[in-house]
């Protein structure tokens, strides 16, 4: 049959949910994050966010049925983002995919890789 995709090796939906969940609750400890996020609530930011890194990873596609085009990196223009907050974003992953998931070695250094990248391509404000 088809190869199975990366989304469903590493266990679907239930994984991304525990890591975005885990990844959140992180961020609501986070001095340096929290108040970035203009939501009191932070239920709708990890309904986004696990919905992106489904649809990324081979998932379902329901984050562009719901957001359209991700664009990213404009979509995070209205927030300061300098290299304390990708560090500080990065701890709450590094969190999230150590301690609350259980990947194989080569699933976890690949998501890790992705994270690292794409949040240093998040950055938009260098002094
Ligand atoms: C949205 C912060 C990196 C994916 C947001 C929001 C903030 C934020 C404040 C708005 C919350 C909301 O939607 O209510 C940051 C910071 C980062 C970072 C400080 C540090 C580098 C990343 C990375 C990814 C990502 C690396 C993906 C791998 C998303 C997604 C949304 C979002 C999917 C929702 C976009 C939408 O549909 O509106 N982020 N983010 N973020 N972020 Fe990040």
């Amino acid at each position: 049959g088809t190869p199975e995709t990366f989304y469903e090796q590493v266990g679907g939906e239930a994984t991304f949910h525990r890591i975005v969940a885990r990844f959140y609750a992180e961020v609501a400890k986070d001095e340096l994050l929290r108040p970035l996020y203009p939501e009191e609530d932070l239920s709708g930011a990890e309904e986004r966010l696990r919905l992106f890194l489904m649809q990324y990873w081979g998932g379902p596609h329901t984050y562009s049925e719901q957001r359209g085009h991700p664009r990213l990196r404009m979509r995070h223009a209205p927030f300061k983002i300098g290299l304390a907050e990708r560090d500080a974003w990065l701890r709450c992953m590094r969190i999230a995919l150590d301690e609350e998931v259980d990947l194989a070695p080569e699933h976890r250094d690949q998501l890790w890789q992705y994270f690292e990248m794409a949040a240093h391509g998040m950055v938009n404000s260098w002094f």
